[in-house]
């Protein structure tokens, strides 16, 4: 029997076990991977593609073939996680392929089954979108990006020397039959205690909406209990059906991707300067930033780094009800602005706590994002390096872009004058600070922004039985 709504919108207490998958079993054979979990590989290639005209069966015929060979379903990725673990066999080279709306239409898909998210129809550089999100013109973009993509192919291994011979050969496959517009090699940073960071030197991937039964048991062994921030969430938050699968549990997420590039050394300055300023010392102004200290302690719960945490024990069990005047944790901070853990159930126009909490968390994303440019986290890069930003959810206007149109960019959420997020807020603007960390609110200071958005666009992550059957089906 079919999943229902309301199977989707239930957030399983232990969460979906593709091991002992019940119900759940066809809707994960036919996923994409790297949608309810990270695929975990350290190395990434991503191709954006043009299709060339007059070749749609070819290029329908090529993408039947490479989702059989390379593609991989949520099953089949924790089979292969599984084997690892065990045996230490690596799952090898893991494939996603994402269509935007045009790559669609390229395939000559009938409209009305074209995935119907507004801004996917739209894309990225719709100047509505564009002057919504406050992002640069599209002709101030990578020069890459400033032609419109039929699709994104993912390429991922842990093996470097394996991933550019497939990366070669897929390549000279496609060469009668698509341009490509971009290739972004992408890698998991790490520093030298082996923690994922970005480039400014913080741990990331955090805090994640969880779906899966073991990534929900280690943040419970990693937290304790889930009494302050329930990282759990319904597969509704990031599934929706795809209307072109062939099964009756098909779905798919709707993909944003975009590359942002990081300014270190203008992050660092500016990270001095503002401590100077406060008075305080650099890593107590960072984390007066980013929300976290490098290592990952939340600013709100301590005003020094590694309160009782270890490299592998992230805290993420917390949230601002002690911090409601944002002391201690400001309401610009990275992190509190793009998940307020309750913050909008304070305002005054708020249905209550409870409610808006509920609503509020209908708005997180699942991050997938991987580095760019320098590989070695002690050099300080100003250009070339960054995060290509990638995230999953079911429906981009209330996910992705609310959160960086009515969260991060805009100077008065939740309160008047706050200021844009530091790191990612467009335009910048000034921040108000805490003299010291729990003293009042006083200090003006305006964060000079560090990321630059190079370009991007709006991707959907079709089910298997699409792909596989693309070349036989006629639309
Ligand atoms: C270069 C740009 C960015 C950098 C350097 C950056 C960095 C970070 C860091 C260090 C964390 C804390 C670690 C964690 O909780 O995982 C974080 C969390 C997060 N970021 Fe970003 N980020 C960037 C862009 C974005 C964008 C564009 C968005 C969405 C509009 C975003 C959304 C989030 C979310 C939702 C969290 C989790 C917050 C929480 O649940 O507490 N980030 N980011």
């Amino acid at each position: 029997m079919a999943l229902t709504e309301e199977d989707l919108k239930t957030i399983p207490e232990d969460g979906i076990d593709p091991e002992n998958p019940g119900k759940y079993q066809t809707l994960l054979k036919d996923l994409q991977g790297n949608i309810l979990n990270g695929h975990g590989r350290d190395h990434i290639v991503h191709l954006f593609l043009q299709f060339k005209s007059g070749q749609v069966n070819a290029v329908k015929r090529w993408i039947q073939n490479f989702a059989q060979k390379y593609i991989k379903s949520a099953e089949q990725q924790s089979d292969e996680a599984r084997e690892y673990r065990t045996k230490k066999i690596s799952g090898g080279i893991f494939a996603n392929l994402y269509l935007s709306c045009q790559g669609y239409e390229y395939l000559q898909i009938d409209p009305w089954k074209i995935p119907t998210d507004q801004p996917f129809r739209l894309g990225m550089q719709n100047s509505d979108i564009q002057s919504s999100l406050n992002d640069p013109p599209p002709t101030d973009w990578e020069s890459g990006f400033q032609q419109k993509p039929d699709a994104l192919l993912l390429i991922a291994d842990d093996n470097l020397t394996d991933l550019l011979k497939a990366v070669k050969e897929i390549c000279s496959e496609l060469s009668g039959l698509s341009k490509i517009l971009h290739r972004e090699d992408g890698f998991i940073l790490r520093n030298a205690q082996k923690q994922i960071i970005e480039h400014f030197g913080y741990v990331d991937g955090v805090s994640q909406p969880l779906f899966l039964k073991r990534n929900i048991a280690s943040a419970l062994t990693n937290n304790s209990d889930f009494s302050k921030w329930d990282p759990r969430a319904p597969l509704s938050l990031i599934l929706v059906k795809d209307p072109n699968g062939k099964t009756e549990d098909s779905y798919g997420s709707y993909l944003v991707c975009r590359k942002l590039e990081q300014d270190v050394q203008k992050f660092r300055q500016e990270v001095q300067n503002l401590a100077k300023q406060l008075g305080i010392d650099e890593a107590l102004a960072g984390a007066l930033v980013v929300g976290r200290f490098e290592d990952g302690t939340p600013v709100t719960l301590s005003n020094l780094p590694s309160q009782g945490m270890t490299s592998t024990n992230y805290f993420n069990n917390f949230n601002y009800d002690l911090d409601t005047q944002a002391t201690r944790c400001p309401f610009h901070t990275h992190i509190r602005k793009v998940n307020p853990r309750g913050d909008t159930g304070r305002v005054e126009s708020s249905p209550g706590f409870d409610e808006a909490l509920k609503v509020e968390r209908k708005h997180r994303i699942a991050r997938r994002s991987v580095s760019f440019g320098e590989q070695d986290c002690t050099k300080e890069p100003t250009t070339g390096s960054g995060l290509l930003f990638l995230c999953f959810q079911a429906d981009i206007e209330n996910q992705f872009n609310l959160i960086q149109t009515r969260w991060a960019n805009p100077k008065n959420f939740v309160q008047v004058n706050v200021g844009p997020d530091p790191l990612i807020g467009q335009p910048q603007g000034t921040q108000k600070w805490p003299k010291k960390w729990g003293g009042s609110i006083s200090e003006e200071y305006g964060f000079k922004l560090p990321v630059k958005m190079k370009g991007g666009e709006y991707f959907f992550a079709p089910s298997l039985s699409f792909f596989k059957n693309l070349a036989i089906t006629k639309f």
